[in-house]
């Protein structure tokens, strides 16, 4: 167990597959999402960007070069950013490849696949919203794709979960106002004295691992926000975070934060 013997028990902690179970499989793809799920994760985290033709795909970066073929595909159109290349171009791109010889044909999926596959599973979403500055209205689409899914933006408390979140804080507080049932967060760790500013319109603080001290994390917490730090994949610093009190760890490796959380 993770709490000390004599401590009140803890609501558990959520087990958050970064990029879907990105250490096995390729990064923000379905496959990647798939095994997130079959390691009992409680929400999977993918990126968010936007197409030349305005549509919603799931890509880290903001160019196609690390986790495609598209250097081979489109020779010419360095620096191949995701915002030049239109939905059918990008569909038509192996995004396994890089990763393993056996996600070749893997695609970077549009945020309509991944909510379609979450849909049959028990996991929700935390869909982090990439560089929103270079795609203007992102917001409003990401709102109208949502809510074409009533079940996603009311989810049951018991139930569905979805989370936006983004290291643009700015953008955070613009999508509160545009969704307001929906849970968001920022990424990174605003100062102490600004927290206060952060929970009027953000739910969560979402900082790198490094940044979530015992005393952070109870200053997130006194200003009525969880806590769910980045990458962690070692399972002694995960005991750390656990024992700290974090509300979540996001982590590359959800079947060794399984492990660690039961
Ligand atoms: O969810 C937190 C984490 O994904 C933020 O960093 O660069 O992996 O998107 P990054
Ligand atoms: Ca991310």
């Amino acid at each position: 167990p993770v709490a000390a013997a004599g401590t009140a028990p803890q609501p558990k902690a959520s087990n958050i597959a970064h990029r879907g179970a990105s250490a096995y499989a390729p990064e923000n793809t379905l496959a990647a999402v798939r095994l997130g799920v079959e390691m009992k994760s409680d929400l999977v985290e993918i990126d968010v960007q936007q197409t030349k033709d305005d549509r919603l795909v799931v890509i880290h970066d903001t160019t196609l070069a690390r986790t495609t073929d598209v250097e081979q595909k489109y020779p010419e159109r360095a620096p191949w950013r995701v915002a030049d290349f239109t939905l059918a171009e990008i569909r038509s791109l192996d995004a396994g490849s890089w990763k393993a010889p056996k996600y070749a044909g893997e695609r970077i999926p549009t945020l309509a696949e991944v909510l379609d596959l979450l849909e049959h599973t028990r996991a929700g979403l935390l869909l982090e919203v990439k560089s929103p500055d270079l795609y203007p209205g992102i917001g409003q689409r990401i709102a109208d794709e949502l809510q074409q899914r009533p079940h996603w933006v009311h989810p049951d408390p018991a139930g569905r979960r979805l989370v936006v979140q983004s290291f643009d804080w700015g953008f955070i507080r613009h999508f509160n106002e545009l969704l307001p049932q929906v849970t968001v967060g920022v990424l990174g760790a605003p100062s102490t004295g600004r927290l206060a500013e952060v929970a009027t319109y953000s739910d969560q603080v979402n900082p790198h691992h490094s940044d979530a001290t015992s005393e952070y994390i109870a200053d997130v917490h006194a200003h009525g926000m969880t806590i769910n730090p980045y990458t962690v994949d070692d399972p002694d610093r995960m005991r750390t975070l656990l024992d700290r009190g974090v509300d979540g760890i996001i982590s590359n490796r959800p079947d060794v934060l399984h492990d660690v959380m039961h």
